[in-house]
């Protein structure tokens, strides 16, 4: 393996990295094995705080189990659009699709073990949330890698965390960082769809990049 990135090899990169995509509508065709290990290993070389690597994944395959989930973004998804109160927000939100549980043939529970290696991890005690930001970079690392295998992945959290750590029997100490979606995507859509459909735009880079302190725009 050549430790540098040819020109072709970057664009590869940074091509992938705009094309990824939130699904939330999916074929019923399987997932591959292969792509799936494949898939679970990227997620496996992403860097973690101390070399903790506190994540799992549960696969769920389970109908009864993916009914049950399902069950509980309906009350959290009713729950907040009660939340909204603007009459033409609400409106735009009831149109949403946020979720493709029982439509994508695999689901996967991604956890954060925050006793694994306890009570020494080098490097999580001033920040004692680096384990959970860890298992975010193993979530992006699936993301990309299903991408890079035309699968899609749709992250879900408008769930009852706690009702769903029941569900699926974590053991305490462990927590559930994402419950995602995975599946052949109908189509990889160009923008993202909350963008799409008016709810929100993707910020200028340039007003976010500030230089030594805080509100002092960085010039570009
Ligand atoms: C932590 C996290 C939670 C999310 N939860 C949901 C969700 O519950 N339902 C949903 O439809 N999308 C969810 N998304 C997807 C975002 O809406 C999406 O990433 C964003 O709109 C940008 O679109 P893109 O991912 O296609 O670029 C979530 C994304 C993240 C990172």
């Amino acid at each position: 393996m050549s430790d540098t990135f040819s020109k072709q090899e970057q664009e590869v990169i940074y091509r992938l990295i705009r094309a990824r995509r939130d699904i939330r509508h999916f074929a019923s065709d399987p997932v591959p094995e292969d792509a799936l290990q494949r898939i679970l290993e990227a997620a496996h070389y992403a860097p973690s705080v101390g070399f903790m690597q506190p994540w799992n994944f549960i696969l769920i395959t389970s109908q009864e189990i993916k009914q049950k989930i399902k069950a509980s973004f309906e009350e959290t998804n009713r729950e907040q659009l009660q939340v909204l109160s603007e009459d033409e927000r609400k409106e735009l939100y009831r149109k949403l699709k946020l979720e493709g549980i029982m439509e994508a043939p695999i689901n996967i529970a991604v956890t954060c073990d925050r006793n694994r290696d306890a009570p020494f991890v080098l490097g999580r005690s001033p920040m004692p949330e680096t384990d959970l930001y860890s298992t975010c970079l193993a979530i992006q690392n699936m993301w990309l890698a299903a991408r890079a295998e035309g699968i899609g992945i749709g992250w879900v959290s408008l769930i009852n965390q706690q009702e769903v750590k029941q569900i699926l029997r974590l053991p305490a100490g462990v927590e559930l960082v994402a419950y995602l979606c995975i599946g052949y995507p109908t189509q990889f859509p160009k923008k993202p769809m909350l963008e799409e459909l008016g709810w929100k735009s993707r910020l200028p880079l340039k007003t976010l990049v500030y230089e030594n302190q805080w509100g002092q725009l960085k010039t570009f």
